[in-house]
């Protein structure tokens, strides 16, 4: 496995690869990497010749100074997990490599960003539209995968490669868990152990919230049951439920056809801020 750290050092290894016909999956991530990132590389390498992983906490999609101060970065151990996982290059540039100026462009995805993580975390899908838009461009990937996991981030990304005729696949990969259900996330290692353990309630929640719509129980009742579950667990404090069309992420007061239904959260566990969804 290679490490790149600069984008011309990259550009030049994958032009050696395009020359040979090679098709090529990029993974974006930000680092502090566990097996919900090393999903996506395996989902690639069964898709591609080439995986590129690029590993770059990127400030401009942080709007909370501490969030991105206390982001863990651990780029050593990343690509142990990396190189294990039969990855074949690391881009791992610097914040000067990635933005030799700042840049001015702004990206709006208009109601899509207007919602949930968008609301809550202003500039943020600017930040991510304009790294990833730079990565598609500095990578040429056949294929690009992303986590449901960050399922308005999928959203706003598919609505970058229709805009901006990007010519990749996006592939959408499944959540990954832990056993007692509890979405895997870089942020969950700045949990201590009492919030560890009770972080878990958000996919019971989410799992509870599903099971009693499907059931048929009208969506407005739920999100005050939701709530009131949230508001009993007084260690957390609910930055969002939401139960949106998968495709608008607009809220929705019924359910419609299988898969075209979601349920959002953001919450804060003490200072550390975890989202979570379901598909259904
Ligand atoms: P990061 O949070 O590191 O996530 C990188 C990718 O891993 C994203 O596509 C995310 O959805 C996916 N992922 C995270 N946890 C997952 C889990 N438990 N199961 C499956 N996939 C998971 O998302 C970002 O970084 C950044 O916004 C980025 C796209 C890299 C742009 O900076």
């Amino acid at each position: 496995m290679e490490v790149f750290t600069s984008v011309k050092s990259l550009r030049n290894f994958l032009d050696q690869q395009i020359l040979q016909q090679k098709t090529i999956g990029l993974i974006p991530t930000m680092g502090a990497l566990h097996e919900g990132h090393i999903s996506l590389i395996e989902a690639s390498k069964t898709d591609n010749h080439i995986t590129v992983c690029s590993v770059f906490v990127n400030p401009t999609q942080f709007n909370n100074a501490e969030d991105l101060l206390k982001y863990p970065r651990t780029l050593e151990a990343d690509c142990v997990m990396l190189e294990n996982a039969g990855c074949s290059a690391v881009f791992a540039p610097s914040v000067e490599e990635m933005y030799p100026e700042p840049a001015v462009l702004k990206i709006n995805f208009g109601s899509l960003e207007s919602v949930m993580e968008g609301a809550s975390r202003p500039g943020h899908f600017n930040g991510v539209g304009i790294v990833v838009s730079k990565l598609f461009n500095i990578v040429r990937p056949h294929h690009a995968y992303f986590g449901q996991k960050d399922l308005q981030q999928v959203s706003v990304i598919r609505r970058l490669i229709t805009d901006l005729a990007f010519d990749l696949k996006l592939v959408v990969c499944p959540t990954i868990r832990e056993t007692d259900g509890l979405a895997m996330s870089s942020r969950n290692r700045r949990l201590n152990d009492e919030e560890r353990a009770i972080a878990p309630h958000i996919h019971r929640i989410l799992t509870t919230s599903k099971n009693n719509l499907l059931a048929g129980k009208p969506v407005k009742d739920v999100i005050k049951s939701a709530h009131g579950e949230f508001a009993g667990i007084k260690e957390f404090t609910l930055d969002y439920f939401e139960v949106v069309d998968v495709k608008t992420l607009m809220s929705i007061e019924s359910i419609g056809a299988e898969d075209s239904n979601a349920i959002c959260i953001a919450a804060f566990l003490g200072p550390v801020r975890l989202i979570d969804n379901v598909v259904f």
